[in-house]
């Protein structure tokens, strides 16, 4: 069965380059620029490039085509879409992506709110910031400030609608990104010591790849292209059917690749500038965006330092920005289409609600020690914070299950064949290519199966202490 609504009151984008540029932005964010840059120093270099491409590719690149498929094939948001395909049942899918999303949103935001923060302190000359990143964290009414003004902004942009409103804005920041990414980097590679950044950063080297790198890998590339929790079914329900799908998620895979590394490309030559070249200790996620940089900003003198700081932790935030619209734009669709909510309403009130939400993960930096101290895993004897908890659960655990769910409804209960056919629209020569065969065998069995396994490892490993490797 596969009901096809064919009306619509709904927005959709103005141009195949805004739904790319959207669909990017969403997949360019803090994931992108702590986090993946790391993850490579400290899983081999080279070497974890080359897996994150296999990882990209292989796995993630045709969830990415099924999700914008499923959205556009039902023109509904993430719950919605699996009804409207004919499979109520399967509706808890689309709930879990919602969840998962409202969840994501609500730690995301804050450690947006840092980024914002940081922006503020460096544009004013406030080096020191990074020595106080500890009561910086903790100050609860400043960090709160900030992190409802991030809200504001998100809110603001998805309250104006798929064109004028999330495609305007990402049509605006991801082009500004590229530029002061690009100028960053030449500006680094220009600084003392940078050589031996880059060396630090890429020299392959296998012996440190381990079963847990790979499947490291896997995760950040998953998280990272924002799969698993709907959003590109969301994105994808705007899409018009003259767009090659197929090509556009080639693109924002690749889109989101490059900044990734290109990342890496500023972080590490201003770590070697910042550390004479010494780069035996050098520490990664949080301390190393706002802790370490800040002092490599300083040592480049209060006019100089300033400017490229303020411009750093811009960059930062226009990228959370337009994930962070993707994340509230989750669930407002889903009130939009399911509660006939206008949009503006649906997305003020989900974006207050996740603000509210999001408040114990704002005091468990420091400020609350019941939050701060606030659950130990079995297996395990070192307390998780409140925002641990919740990023554990939605992007390490909820998104590789949501993704598993998504491969296996495509291939066994909607069908390979209802898939194909939404992928070729927009896609002359897409039946009987190689390429086909090569998604329905990812959709059909490399996904499920590696997915499955990743989310079962997950959970074994986070919440119960069991490592299999
Ligand atoms: N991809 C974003 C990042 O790398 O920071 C995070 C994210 C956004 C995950 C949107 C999931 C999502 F739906």
């Amino acid at each position: 069965m596969d009901a096809t609504p064919t009306t619509s009151t709904r927005g959709s984008w103005n141009s195949k380059i805004g739904f790319i540029l959207a669909a990017a932005g969403s997949a360019v964010g803090l994931g992108n620029i702590w986090k993946f840059p790391f993850e490579v120093a400290d899983g081999g270099g080279g070497a974890f490039v080359l897996i994150y491409l296999v990882c990209c590719f292989l796995l993630c690149f045709p969830v990415m085509v099924t999700e914008i498929a499923i959205g556009r094939r039902a023109h509904k948001n993430a719950v919605g879409a699996f009804e409207a395909l004919g499979y109520r049942n399967w509706r808890f899918v689309g709930l879990l992506g919602v969840t998962s999303g409202v969840l994501i949103l609500s730690f995301y935001n804050v450690v947006a709110a840092w980024a914002l923060g940081y922006f503020v302190e460096l544009a004013g000359g406030h080096f020191s910031i990074g020595s106080e990143f500890g009561t910086f964290i903790t100050d609860v009414v400043k960090i709160g400030l900030y992190a409802a003004l991030f809200m504001v902004l998100t809110a603001g942009i998805v309250s104006g609608g798929i064109s004028s409103g999330i495609e305007r804005a990402s049509k605006l920041l991801m082009p500004t990104l590229l530029v002061i990414i690009l100028g960053l980097v030449l500006y680094g590679l220009t600084l003392p010591h940078a050589a031996e950044g880059l060396r630090f950063y890429l020299i392959p080297d296998f012996s440190e790849v381990t079963l847990e790198v790979v499947y490291n890998a896997l995760g950040q590339a998953f998280f990272s292209l924002s799969l698993g929790m709907g959003a590109l079914i969301t994105y994808g329900s705007y899409l018009s059917k003259r767009e090659n799908i197929i090509e556009s998620a080639a693109l924002i895979t690749l889109t989101d690749v490059g900044i990734a590394f290109t990342a890496g490309l500023l972080m590490f030559p201003l770590v070697a500038f910042l550390n004479a070249g010494d780069m035996t200790d050098v520490q990664g996620g949080a301390g190393l965006i706002f802790v370490t940089l800040p002092g490599a900003f300083e040592s480049m003198g209060p006019g100089l330092g300033a400017f490229v700081g303020a411009t750093f932790f811009l960059l930062l935030s226009f990228a959370a920005l337009t994930s962070t619209v993707s994340l509230l734009e989750v669930p407002t669709s889903f009130v939009i289409d399911e509660f006939n909510v206008p949009r503006r309403r649906a997305a003020i009130g989900i974006a207050v609600l996740v603000f509210l939400i999001g408040i114990p993960s704002l005091l468990s930096n420091g400020a609350s020690p019941f939050f701060t101290n606030f659950v130990t895993y079995f297996g395990s004897d070192t307390p998780n914070t409140f925002m641990d908890l919740v990023e554990h659960l939605s992007s390490d655990t909820f998104l590789p299950l949501g993704g598993f769910l998504i491969v296996v409804f495509a291939a066994y209960v909607w069908k390979t064949e209802n898939l194909s056919e939404e992928l070729a629209q927009g896609a002359p020569g897409f039946r009987g290519s190689a390429l086909e065969r090569f998604i329905h065998v990812c959709v059909a069995y490399v996904c499920p199966v590696l997915l499955g396994i990743i989310f079962v490892l997950t959970v074994l490993n986070r919440f119960f202490g069991v490592s299999v490797f």
